[in-house]
């Protein structure tokens, strides 16, 4: 049974978001003192021609406020293998990169070593989103792993897709 009510506090917005399942990518920037990022599940396909891309980032990041004004930045999509990688990026502080390997974007920002995709990026538009910014991005060069697979996130957990056999 589906059920409603009229009020949507933040635990009702919650409760019903986390059904919905997103990929899990990594926006990482190549700041003046070496790499940074964070996990971001919000990211969005926005236009084909020209090629946008798009997220939101929460007014409390940490390390947004240091990559917005470098002005460009990757968006590594992780695979089924990523759970840990996400898990690093989604704490604030420290430094994220330890013990991981990448290397530069053709625009220069890390690419994560094992990453299923990323989309090498600059910042289009930065518009409010009530508690979070909606960054808008050009693409100027993306790549895939087509045999990966990618890590999904829903009911505040890991997962991993199913193909059904037909
Ligand atoms: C699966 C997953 C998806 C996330 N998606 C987002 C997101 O879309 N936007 C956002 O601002 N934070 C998102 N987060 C939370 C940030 O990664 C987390 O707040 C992180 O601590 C921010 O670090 P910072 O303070 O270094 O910016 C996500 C975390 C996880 C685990």
């Amino acid at each position: 049974m589906v059920t409603g009510t009229k009020e949507v506090t933040p635990e009702k917005f919650r409760d019903v978001l986390r059904h919905v399942p997103t990929g899990v990518t990594v926006v990482s920037a190549l700041a003046p003192d070496g790499p940074v990022g964070l996990a971001v599940g919000s990211f969005v396909s926005v236009s084909l021609e020209p090629p946008l891309v798009g997220f939101f980032v929460a007014k409390t990041s940490t390390t947004w406020p240091r990559i917005e004004p470098l002005g460009r930045f990757c968006v590594n999509v992780l695979g089924e293998d990523g759970e840990a990688v996400s898990r690093a990026f989604a704490v604030s502080g420290g430094d994220k990169f330890a013990g991981l390997d990448w290397r530069h974007s053709p625009m220069g920002s890390p690419v994560l070593d094992g990453a299923l995709a990323w989309f090498d990026c600059t910042a289009h538009q930065v518009s409010e989103a009530g508690d979070h910014v909606f960054v808008l991005a050009d693409v100027h060069d993306l790549s895939v792993r087509p045999a990966g697979r990618p890590l999904v996130f829903c009911h505040g957990t890991y997962q991993r897709l199913v193909t059904r056999k037909a």
